[in-house]
């Protein structure tokens, strides 16, 4: 993936600040955080209080979610030595950015995102412009730091086409090699985990039920109890992979062993092939509960400690900043602007 010869590989990625994080979230990005810093890169992960703005907030619980988030980050093993964690709104440039690609993406790009349909429900004309322009401001996020890779859940697939067109655009439009056309990295077990109580809907933090998702915060007591009461099906767990298909639930259930174990889901049928719920589940707790509970141990003892997480996000600013500033200057001056 890192061509040495060429420019260094330079990840990015964020998560919005609303909501607890939850399993999805772990699997989708969290965990891939943390396990691309064994690799030679630049890194930097934000969280995106922007982009919660786009929806209404109540202002103190913003400012308490951007920490919950930012102590997320460091409870599942981001380390701030290795990875620059910052909040959006901290660097100007991502703002500065947004509106100069306002300029450069088109309205039916815009028209396309699955994710805004989704949100804005049938009634768009009270939704919030924010919320329509919102994949603007995540390419701003990503080429403000000219990334080259950027993990996420399989969600986001299409905010990163959007970002991949911004790119390719502006370049094409200015005759220029500026902005890389960055690397979605999506793949994987757990890119799309499913909820709890309906394996055809994703893990999601607005679901009203509890119990549909994982929370990062969840003790074991509550992990186990969220798997027992997990929506499964009558049938024993099939032989092969195949026969995961049109069973929804069962598939999520394999799906989240096989990503917090390290395994392939067939690896995961080859052991529970021909057994039913009664045994799969307990098993599954137990691997959830041992993944996760020490996270969540880590994270109530960070939220104790609200002045180390700000230390952490000040110094992670001002690396950001470094970094962006510089790049919307440059940007400003090739699109004729003062600079
Ligand atoms: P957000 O906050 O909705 O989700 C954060 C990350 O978690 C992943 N994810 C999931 N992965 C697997 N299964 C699920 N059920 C699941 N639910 C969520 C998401 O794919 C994402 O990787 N717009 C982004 C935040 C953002 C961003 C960026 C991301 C803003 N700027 C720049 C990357 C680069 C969002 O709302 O993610």
């Amino acid at each position: 993936m890192n061509d040495k010869t060429t420019k260094p590989m330079r990840i990015l990625s964020g998560i919005q600040a609303s909501g607890s994080l939850h399993l999805g979230n772990y699997l989708g990005a969290l965990k891939k955080f943390a396990d691309m810093q064994s690799i030679d890169a630049e890194r930097f992960y934000m969280i995106a209080d922007l982009h919660a703005l786009t929806v209404w907030q109540d202002p103190a619980l913003l400012l308490s979610q951007t920490r919950e988030i930012a102590a997320c980050y460091l409870a599942a093993g981001v380390d701030p030595a290795k990875s620059t964690i910052f909040p959006q709104s901290a660097v100007p440039a991502h703002t500065e950015m947004a509106w100069l690609f306002n300029c450069v993406a088109r309205l039916g790009w815009l028209d396309r995102m699955t994710q805004f349909k989704d949100k804005a429900g049938k009634d768009k004309e009270r939704a919030s412009i924010g919320l329509y322009t919102y994949p603007v401001l995540q390419a701003a996020d990503i080429l403000v730091y000219k990334a080259t890779h950027v993990p996420v859940g399989e969600d986001q697939r299409q905010h990163l086409e959007l970002t991949r067109d911004v790119a390719k655009k502006f370049n094409h439009d200015f005759g220029v090699d500026y902005f890389p056309v960055p690397e979605t990295l999506y793949q994987g077990p757990g890119a799309r985990i499913m909820s709890l109580r309906d394996g055809t809907a994703k893990m999601s933090k607005s679901d009203p039920s509890d119990n549909s998702r994982i929370n990062l915060t969840d003790t074991a007591d509550v992990i186990a109890g969220k798997i027992k009461k997990a929506k499964s099906d009558a049938d024993v767990l099939p032989e092969s992979e195949d026969g995961l298909n049109d069973r929804p639930e069962a598939k999520n259930l394999v799906g989240i062993y096989a990503a917090l174990s390290g395994k392939t889901a067939q690896d995961v049928l080859n052991e529970f092939g021909g057994k039913g719920f009664g045994a799969f589940k307990p098993a599954l707790a137990d691997v959830v509960v041992d993944r996760m509970a020490p996270i969540s141990d880590r994270l109530r003892d960070l939220l104790n400690n609200p002045a180390e997480i700000d230390a952490v996000l000040k110094a992670g600013a001002e690396r950001a900043n470094a970094e962006a500033a510089p790049v919307v200057t440059e940007t400003k001056k090739l699109f004729g602007l003062w600079g």
